[in-house]
C-alpha cells in the first residue's frame, strides 16, 4: 500500500511516498534554509511563500523517483498541526487538492507524532514488534517524551515548558555568532571543546521525577557568561577565541544531553518497556547518539534512531505514520482544520 505524504509545518517542503508504513519508495526536501538565514530564524511570510513555490514541483519529484503514478497511491497523508499557521496551509491545502482530484483518501497527522514513530523506519524487517516504546522527540519546536503502547494510541508523558532543546541550540548559536540554524554548527564545533570548561551550567531537572523539560535556563546562562549580567554593555563575543566559543559549546551540548538522556531513561523505566525511540533534528546531534547508546547499553535498554534523513523535517515520516491511521480507517475530510499548536 503506497502512501504519499506532504509535509510544510515549519520550513520544509516535503514530499514522499512510502510503501506499508516502512519501504521509503523516494523522500524530496525542499529546504529554505538559505532564505531564512540572513534573519537568523523563520520568517513565517517568507516560509509560506517558497511552500507554495515548492509544493507542486517536490510533489512531482517525489512520484517520479518512487517510480509511481497516481493510480499506484492508495491514499494521500498531510501533517495539519502543529506548525506555522501559513505554512501548513499551503501542504494540507495541496493535499486536499490532490486527494481530491485523484479520488484518494485523505489522512492528517500531527507532525510530532510523526516524528515519535519515525525510529520505526529503521527497522523496516519488522517495525511494529518495536512496540511497545518510549519516544523522545527533541526538535525546534519541541522535547517530548510519548508513550507508544501499539501504532493507534501515543501517550504524552512530559513535554518542553519553555524552549524546546533545538531552540536552545539555535539560540546559543545565535548568542556565539555561529550561524543558523545552530544544531548542526554547534554539533561540529563543540568536537573541538571541552565539555567541562564551564561546569556551572545548569542541568534542569524542575520536581523530581519529572519528566517535564526547560531549557530557557541553560541559554540564559550561556547569555549571561558571554555578555556578563550588564545586557548594556558590548557584548564579549567578538573577542572570544575559537577555542574558547567550542568550549561553551561542548559544555552547553553536554548539559542538554545530560538532562535528555536522564529524562529517557526515567520515563523507559516508568513505561516499563525495554525500548527507546529517539526522533526529531535534534536526535542528528553526535554528543546525544554517543551519550544515549552508552547509557542505554549499560541498562539493557534498546535504543533506536530515527534515520538522519527521517530525523529533520521530512513526509516519509507522515506517510509511515498515515499508512497506520490509514489501516485503521482514520480518514481525515476535506474540510480538514490547520491547527498552530
Ligand atoms: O525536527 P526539526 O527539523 O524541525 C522541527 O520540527 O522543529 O528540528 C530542527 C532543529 C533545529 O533547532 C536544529 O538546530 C536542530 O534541530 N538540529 C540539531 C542538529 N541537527 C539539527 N541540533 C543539535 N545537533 C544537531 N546535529
Ligand atoms: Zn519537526
Amino acid at each position: 500500500m503506497n502512501i504519499l505524504g506532504i509535509e510544510s509545518s515549519c520550513d520544509e517542503t516535503a514530499a514522499a511516498v512510502v510503501a506499508d508504513g516502512k519501504i521509503v519508495r523516494s523522500n524530496v526536501v525542499a529546504s529554505q534554509i538559505d532564505l531564512h538565514a540572513k534573519y537568523g530564524g523563520v520568517v513565517p511570510e517568507i516560509a509560506s511563500r517558497a511552500h507554495l513555490e515548492q509544493i507542486i514541483p517536490v510533489v512531482r519529484e517525489a512520484m517520479a523517483t518512487a517510480g509511481v503514478t497516481e493510480s499506484d497511491i492508495d491514499a494521500v497523508a498531510v501533517a495539519n498541526r502543529p506548525g506555522l499557521i501559513g505554512s501548513l496551509l499551503i501542504g494540507v491545502t495541496a493535499a486536499k487538492a490532490i486527494a481530491w482530484s485523484w479520488g484518494k483518501p485523505l489522512v492528517a497527522v500531527n507532525h510530532i507524532h510523526s516524528h515519535a514513530y519515525s525510529a520505526m523506519i529503521a527497522r523496516p524487517e519488522a517495525p511494529e514488534e518495536l512496540l511497545p516504546a518510549v519516544a523522545m522527540v527533541v526538535s525546534g519546536g519541541h522535547t517530548s517524551l510519548y508513550f507508544l503502547p501499539d501504532t493507534s494510541r501515543i501517550e504524552l508523558m512530559g513535554r518542553c515548558i519553555d524552549d524546546a532543546a533545538g531552540e536552545a541550540f539555535d539560540k546559543v548559536a545565535a548568542i556565539l555568532k555561529l550561524g543558523y540554524p545552530g544544531g548542526p554548527i554547534i554539533d561540529t564545533l563543540a568536537r573541538e571543546g571541552n565539555p567541562k570548561a564551564f561546569p556551572k551550567l545548569p542541568r534542569t531537572w524542575l520536581a523530581a521525577g519529572s519528566l517535564d523539560f526547560s531549557f530557557s535556563g541553560i541559554k540564559t546562562a550561556v547569555l549571561y557568561q558571554v555578555h556578563g549580567q550588564d545586557m548594556l554593555a558590548p557584548s564579549k563575543v567578538d573577542e572570544m577565541s575559537r577555542g574558547a566559543k567550542a568550549d561553551m559549546a561542548a559544555s552547553f551540548q553536554a548539559a542538554v544531553v545530560d538532562v535528555l538522556v536522564g529524562k529517557t531513561l526515567m520515563a523507559v523505566e516508568r513505561a516499563g518497556v525495554r525500548r527507546a525511540f529517539l526522533g526529531g533534528g535534534v536526535a542528528c546531534n553526535s554528543a546525544l547518539r554517543a551519550a544515549m547508546t552508552a547509557a542505554a547499553t549499560e541498562r539493557g535498554i534498546e535504543v533506536i534512531f530515527s534515520p538522519p534523513a527521517m530525523c529533520t523535517d521530512n513526509a516519509a515520516m507522515h506517510a509511515a505514520l498515515g499508512f497506520y491511521r490509514f489501516r485503521a480507517g482514520q480518514l481525515a475530510d476535506l474540510d480538514l482544520p490547520v491547527v498552530a499548536g
